[in-house]
């Protein structure tokens, strides 16, 4: 049952590790990159769903600073991939009143590519709609060792070093932090994923690999969600 008012309560903030493309493409005896594409494919569906149901911002993890590690074929693909699916997709986006963002390092990605994206983030800087954070050659690790370089070159003294500070240096300054993480395929680990501001977040993980991952599943994590008591540490529910 898919009604809206079924949930009481809508994370604002969703993270999504959109894991199992590979396996995926293997199930269907494809190449791995086939599943990469029907995971690129998904993000329109699963972005349509969360605005019908009412979330407003999306953080999915798109390539993270690991996955260079991958043969070069696939590394190759990926970036093809993603490139393709900013030209193919911005007017549209922008058309539906997604803001794009960009979290990650875009210093080592190439000129043409970067470009690209600085020009999706420009153009769509004032719709409000959904915002959409797309994590590529993104790290938790990478992020926050950027951060602390970054307050160390601008000689923050020691005791202004504050959690507040250190939110305002990562690439997710602004952004409340996620309320749920959702991450499909069935591992139970944060593979760097959001590792700073997520540290209270409600995570869901479901066995379906995330090319078929539809709006029907992603109520099926906001239900989880909203069944959840949070507690952030207090002894009372949040
Ligand atoms: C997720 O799918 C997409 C990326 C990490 C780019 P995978 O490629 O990790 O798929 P599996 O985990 O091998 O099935
Ligand atoms: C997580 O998936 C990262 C992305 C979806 C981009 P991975 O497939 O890279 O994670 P591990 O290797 O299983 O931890
Ligand atoms: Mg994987």
């Amino acid at each position: 049952m898919q009604e809206e008012h079924s949930l009481e309560r809508i994370p604002f903030h969703v993270g999504i590790i959109m894991d199992g493309n590979g396996r995926w493409a293997r199930q269907r005896g494809l190449p791995r990159l086939a599943g990469h594409r029907a995971g690129v494919e998904n993000i329109r569906r699963v972005l349509r769903g969360s605005v019908e149901l009412g979330v407003k911002m999306l953080t999915i993890d798109a390539v993270s600073t690991e996955n260079w590690k991958r043969p070069a074929e696939e590394v190759e693909g990926l970036l093809g991939l993603f490139a393709r699916v900013i030209d193919r997709e911005l007017d549209e986006l922008h058309g539906e009143g997604v803001q794009l963002r960009h979290i990650g390092r875009l210093e080592g990605v190439s000129q043409s590519l970067a470009s690209k994206v600085r020009r999706a983030i420009e153009l769509t800087k004032e719709n409000d709609q959904l915002i959409l954070n797309v994590a590529f050659n993104y790290g938790g690790r990478a992020e926050i060792v950027d951060a602390v370089q970054h307050i160390v070159r601008d000689r923050v003294a020691a005791e202004d070093v504050t959690e507040d500070l250190i939110g305002q240096y990562l690439c997710t300054a602004g952004c409340p932090d996620p309320d749920l993480i959702i991450r499909t395929s069935g591992e139970f680990r944060t593979s760097n994923f959001l590792i700073w501001q997520a540290a209270y977040a409600e995570y869901y993980v479901t066995p379906t690999f995330w090319p078929d991952f539809d709006k029907d599943e992603l109520f099926q994590a906001l239900r989880a969600y909203s069944q959840r008591e949070r507690r952030f540490g207090d002894a009372r529910a949040g």
